[in-house]
């Protein structure tokens, strides 16, 4: 069976590969630690499975639901944005629920990309923004990230021309992977950037409430003018434990708003009315959860990094994201390091290679681990590290 040349450009989704060498490591009968995926391993809020439970009793739930989501989700979307960020959005333009953020991350270029343009897609970074842009035909060009820009694209060092021709900008901060974070004034930069070549900036803001030592991020909606040019990703799986559940939105310019609308009604059928009606009672809410959710991620975070500061590293604790971003032991590959792990320590982490050549020699650590296997994972590392 021949399948079609896109396939032989994209490479497997980095998780399903971990996925598939855990799965062989625990036939062998090796007991492994994940610090693999980011997946909260803390259950979604009562509450929320409570309303879920409520809405699919109700019959009406069980029809197709609306194309562009349920009004009412599409104003707590809003209702959000302006309660959180000072955001004001249109909740019928400019608000559209996604079947997860990923889904409308890896649909976007089909709305604006044509066979051969480019997107700016700073690595390491998630790899759906390179995946989706080779699917629709378009070409990513990278923009090489490093700890000394604080993992923050360099935009005077990208070629005008080609940042010309481009049609997309991706950001996204706090970033996954490398757990960094970007003030509003690092986003004013970016949108005087896409603004000044004409780019659609993308930014994916999934991990916008996971925050630590204070600090708030940011919307990109925020800077003055941004609307003309960006659109922002958000997600309840990460803020509110709902990885499975699949709902998150799209917000901004209107016109891109309508462009992705247009491709999904196309190829999708929306959302489960239930899992709005849950989502719109999450966002809703006043988030009562989420002080002990980042308690949590922080102890966990100031764990991990204990490990790597008593072993030498000298590197400072992240400030967003449910991940580290560390780099490997000297004269090691992260391919190596994680390899090592494995094989020596039954340990999984992501090696930063996975997401693009500025990510090698770095490795990513998951918080989403249960506190007690996380004590026993980061015992693992430590004796990896310090070599007993
Ligand atoms: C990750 O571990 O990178 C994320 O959980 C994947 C995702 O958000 O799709």
């Amino acid at each position: 069976m021949q399948t079609a040349r896109r396939i032989a450009a994209i490479p497997p989704y980095l998780f399903a590969e971990i996925d598939r060498r855990i799965a062989e490591k625990r036939a062998a009968g090796v007991d492994v630690i994940s610090f693999g995926i980011g997946d909260p391993d803390l259950p979604t809020p009562d509450f929320i499975v409570e309303e879920l439970a409520r809405a699919a009793g109700d019959p009406s739930t069980h029809q197709y639901p609306s194309y562009f989501g349920l009004p009412a989700f599409r104003e707590a979307v809003a209702d959000f944005y302006q309660r959180r960020f000072g955001v004001a959005l249109d909740p019928s333009t400019q608000v559209l629920p996604l079947i997860g953020s990923k889904e409308g991350l890896a649909h976007l270029p089909w709305a604006f990309v044509d066979p051969g343009d480019p997107t700016l897609v700073p690595e390491p970074g998630y790899p759906v923004y390179e995946v989706a842009t080779i699917l629709a035909g378009g070409e990513p060009v990278h923009l090489p990230l490093s700890a000394e820009r604080g993992w923050f694209p360099d935009f005077g060092a990208v070629d005008g021309a080609v940042a010309d021709r481009a049609k997309i900008l991706w950001l996204n901060y706090p970033s996954n992977p490398t757990a960094a974070v970007a003030t509003l004034d690092q986003f004013e930069d970016a949108v005087r950037f896409a603004a000044d070549h004409d780019l659609l900036l993308a930014h994916d803001n999934a991990y916008s409430e996971i925050t630590y030592d204070g600090f708030v991020a940011p919307s990109v909606l925020e800077v003055p003018g941004a609307m003309d040019v960006a659109v922002e990703f958000g997600s309840l799986s990460k803020i509110f434990n709902m990885t499975g559940w699949r709902i998150g939105w799209v917000v901004g310019n209107p016109v891109a708003i309508e462009a992705l609308g247009r491709v999904k009604t196309n190829i999708d059928s929306g959302i489960f009315n239930a899992v709005q009606r849950a989502g719109l009672a999450a966002l809703r809410s006043d988030l009562p959860h989420l002080p002990g959710l980042l308690a949590t991620y922080q102890r966990r975070r100031d764990r991990i990094m204990d490990v790597f500061w008593e072993a030498g590293w000298k590197v400072e604790a992240p400030k967003g994201a449910l991940y580290v971003w560390l780099p490997t032991p000297p004269g090691e590959s992260s391919v190596r390091f994680t390899q090592r792990l494995l094989d020596d320590a039954g340990v999984v982490v992501a090696p930063g290679s996975g997401y693009g050549p500025s990510g090698e020699g770095y490795v990513r650590l998951s918080l989403t681990i249960p506190d007690a296997r996380l004590d026993e994972g980061c015992e693992r590392v430590r004796k990896a590290l310090v070599g007993r």
